[in-house]
């Protein structure tokens, strides 16, 4: 199945946060490359009254504040793309002025990329087909949070499902836009050195983490109707889950790589009340400091008591044939002490040990994600020196970093890899709608056995690594979080 390139984008939500600080600089990033298409025109929509020259005024102020280097000198040429169209999503009849704006471009192949609140789907949808953009030359992308349990994802699916078959929608998960999680399949799939070590027997246990440094960031109604679980967890970390955990696609497709991607996810082990307590920690932060600096309590920021969580920690099992007991420690928190996206495969230690009296850690491959993409396998080597009293190993890390061996690549937003495929309409890194119900499935269990164990937030100071208890349930099995 093979979509074309489209001729326009059209950008709903064009004057808001994620267009700003991500979309806008991600195209702009493909267009100083040189990898947009030649006629590719950019349709900014919102409900503001913007024009064309005010909204290209907005993008180039938004441009020139991020972009440092000598790709400067593309942003005129790059807004010469921008449109812009005044529209209310809740009437109508202002879709009329969209379509007018395309003229002969609205039958060509297209793309609408749905930057709003959930509620406003319905309408845009609505909207779209009163005046003919939902047909087959139109492809649709829709960011996060597509509902906030599996009825209200089933809703939002069904919603657009109406207007658009699930091979024309793109459901944004930024995460499978990033170049580390891209490279998970490449060192899994590409490389017969890790595969065969890749199951319950070589593996010994599996870690996610997410650890931010922010804390609510002016979100204050979504953040707190959402927590972290809902917010982290049901998307970005099980998808990463599932790429280290599915088994090899059929081939490097759409359809075979979240065909292996949602048995994962279908075989989560539910959490239930009898297992939440020794299987999942909470954690709200109070007043501390980070990096020396002093921050507030969630409840301070938020400027009300509240019973969200800014921290989980998931002990997960995936009940397969390859993961049989292999616990999946899955960690992520708002106002921890450093900011990193780290998954952690802790193989199993040695059978037997010939060096007598030295103490071998068992190999661990540490794939960073973020502030740096890099690879790390660590292995046991001998210590240089002419030592007398035998050999000294030591744990080394074998660097496989992509800084390294790619030097002068651009490092670039997850957007950019997401919107390139969008217009090229190749749907691999896109969540498909049985995934994204898995995900609510399993995520939904977690959440009603806190409810029916009346599980609550425990306090954590900002600046620490989450409440005790997350140290605790990793302990237990004689684990501690790679930090
Ligand atoms: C978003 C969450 O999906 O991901 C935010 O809503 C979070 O709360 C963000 O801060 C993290 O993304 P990244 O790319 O900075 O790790």
């Amino acid at each position: 199945m093979s979509m074309p390139t489209v001729r326009t984008l059209v950008l709903f939500g064009a004057t808001g946060d994620l267009s700003r600080r991500m979309l806008l600089p991600s195209l702009f990033g493909l267009h100083a490359d040189g990898l947009l298409p030649e006629d590719l025109m950019i349709l900014g929509t919102a409900r503001g009254e913007e024009d064309g020259p005010s909204f290209r005024t907005m993008a180039g102020a938004s441009l020139e504040g991020i972009v440092h280097d000598d790709r400067r000198s593309a942003i005129p040429s790059f807004l010469e793309r921008l449109r812009y169209v005044p529209l209310d999503l809740i009437d109508v009849s202002s879709f009329d002025g969209l379509a007018s704006a395309l003229g002969a471009r609205a039958t060509q192949p297209l793309a609408i990329f749905l930057s709003t609140a959930p509620d406003l789907f319905r309408p845009a949808i609505t909207g779209l087909a009163g005046v003919g953009l939902t047909g087959a030359n139109a492809r649709i992308a829709l960011e996060k949070p597509l509902g906030n349990d599996l009825a209200s994802s089933r809703v939002i699916n069904d919603t657009v499902a109406a207007a658009f078959p699930e091979e024309r929608i793109f459901r944004i998960d930024h995460y499978l836009g990033k170049e580390t999680v891209q490279n998970l399949l490449a060192l899994r799939f590409a490389n017969s050195l890790f595969e065969p070590m890749w199951e319950w027997s070589g593996i010994e246990h599996v870690q996610i983490t997410v650890a931010e440094t922010v804390g609510l960031e002016g979100r204050v109604d979504y953040y707190d109707a959402t927590g972290a679980t809902r917010d982290m967890v049901q998307n970005h970390m099980l998808q990463l889950l599932a790429l280290v955990a599915m088994e090899p696609p059929a081939s490097f497709d759409a359809t075979d790589v979240r065909d292996e991607k949602v048995k994962v996810l279908r075989s989560l082990r539910s959490i239930n009340p009898a297992s939440a307590t020794s299987h999942s920690v909470t954690g709200q932060y109070r007043a501390g400091a980070i990096s020396g600096a002093a921050v507030a309590s969630y409840e301070a920021e938020l400027g009300r008591p509240s019973t969200a969580e800014t921290f989980v920690a998931i002990k997960a099992h995936v009940d397969n044939w390859r993961w049989r007991g292999v616990p999946f420690y899955l960690r992520t928190g708002k106002r921890l002490p450093e900011r990193f996206s780290e998954i952690v495969i802790q193989f199993r230690g040695l059978r037997h040990s010939i060096f007598q009296g030295q103490v071998l850690r068992a190999n661990r491959l540490v794939i960073r994600l973020q502030p740096e993409e890099n690879v790390r396998l660590l292995l046991m080597a001998k210590q240089p020196g002419l030592g007398r009293g035998g050999v000294v190993l030591r744990e080394i890390p074998l660097d496989i970093s992509l800084p390294n061996a790619f030097a002068g690549a651009r490092r670039r937003i997850a957007y950019e890899r997401l919107l390139l495929d969008l217009i090229e309409g190749d749907p691999t890194l896109f969540v498909r709608r049985d995934e994204i119900e898995a995900q609510w499935r399993w995520v939904d269990a977690v959440r009603s056995a806190w409810a029916e164990t009346q599980m609550a937030p425990a306090n954590y100071t900002a600046g620490s690594w989450g409440p005790p208890g997350a140290i605790a349930l990793v302990e237990r099995d004689g684990v501690s979080w790679h930090e």
